[in-house]
This record gives structure tokens, C-alpha cells and sequence, in this order.
């Protein structure tokens, strides 16, 4: 499995807000590279399989209808110690609480629309790669 690799989405708020190229910026800067990338949208039932674990949490049909309600970009990113960094490059879920300078403290509004998605473990951010690209399409 290669464990270098974490996977992206740039969610629809922060997309609507026109921040895709301000946040893909501050992803090269931090050192990533891109393997791959798209612009697409999540159907309904897509984002509903995407999010599956969440399936019983209060917060999940919100977060499908959120998730499908526009544009994403989705990618994969490429760097030494990938899944970490990139959590600590988006700050917390709750973009109160992220710190000063990350993502999501500087392009998120709430818990629910906090403008990035990052994979949580090497094994998820290969199975959502999978998700959303065939072999081919990285790079
Ligand atoms: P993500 O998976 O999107 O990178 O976010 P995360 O790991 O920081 O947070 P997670 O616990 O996996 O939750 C997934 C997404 O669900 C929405 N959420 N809303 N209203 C709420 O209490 C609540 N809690 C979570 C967020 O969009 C979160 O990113
Ligand atoms: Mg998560």
C-alpha cells in the first residue's frame, strides 16, 4: 500500500466561494504534490456511500445533501508523512477551533461546511482515492 499519499476534496462551500485556487496554492506551498484531480460533483447517492461510517451520526443527512449540493475538487496528494500533515495543514473539523492559518481557519464557516476534506488513515485515503479515480488518472 503506498502510504505516502493522502486524499482531498476542496468541498462545495469553499468551491462557491471561489477558493479553489487559494487553497490549492497553500497545498503546494505546505509541500504536496498532486497526483491527481477533478472537478465533479457528488450524486446524492455517491456521497451517501462516500460517508457510509457516519451512517448513524445526527449530522448525516446534512452532510450528503451538503456534499452533493455542488462542485467539488477532488484529489490526491503526494508527500512524506501525507494523511498527518494534511490534517494538521486543515486544522480541526469545527473551524472554530482550527488554528490560526489553516485551511479551514481561513476559508471555512461551520462545523458542517469546513471547506476541505482529508483523509483520516493511509488505509481510508486508499480506498477514497479508489473512490473517485481509476489508475490511470494519477499521476
Ligand atoms: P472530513 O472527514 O470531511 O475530512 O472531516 P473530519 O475528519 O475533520 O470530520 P469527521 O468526523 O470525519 O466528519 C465528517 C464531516 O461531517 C461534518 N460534520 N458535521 N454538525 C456536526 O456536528 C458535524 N460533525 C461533522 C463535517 O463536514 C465533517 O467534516
Ligand atoms: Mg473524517
Amino acid at each position: 500500500m503506498v502510504t505516502n499519499r493522502t486524499f482531498t476534496m476542496i468541498k462545495p462551500d469553499a468551491v462557491k466561494n471561489g477558493h479553489i485556487g487559494a487553497i490549492l496554492a497553500q497545498i503546494n506551498a505546505a509541500g504536496f504534490r498532486i497526483v491527481a484531480m477533478k472537478l465533479t460533483q457528488l450524486s446524492p447517492a455517491k456521497a451517501a456511500k462516500f460517508y457510509e461510517v457516519h451512517k448513524e451520526r445526527p449530522f448525516y443527512g446534512e452532510l450528503v445533501d451538503f456534499m452533493s449540493s455542488g462542485p467539488i475538487v477532488a484529489a490526491i496528494l503526494e508527500k512524506e508523512n501525507a494523511v498527518e500533515d494534511f490534517r494538521k495543514l486543515i486544522g480541526a473539523t469545527d473551524p472554530a477551533k482550527a488554528d490560526p492559518g489553516t485551511i479551514r481557519a481561513l476559508y471555512a464557516q461551520s462545523m458542517g461546511e469546513n471547506a476541505v476534506h482529508g483523509s483520516d488513515s493511509d488505509e481510508n485515503a486508499q480506498i477514497e482515492s479508489a473512490f473517485h479515480f481509476s489508475g490511470v488518472e494519477e499521476f
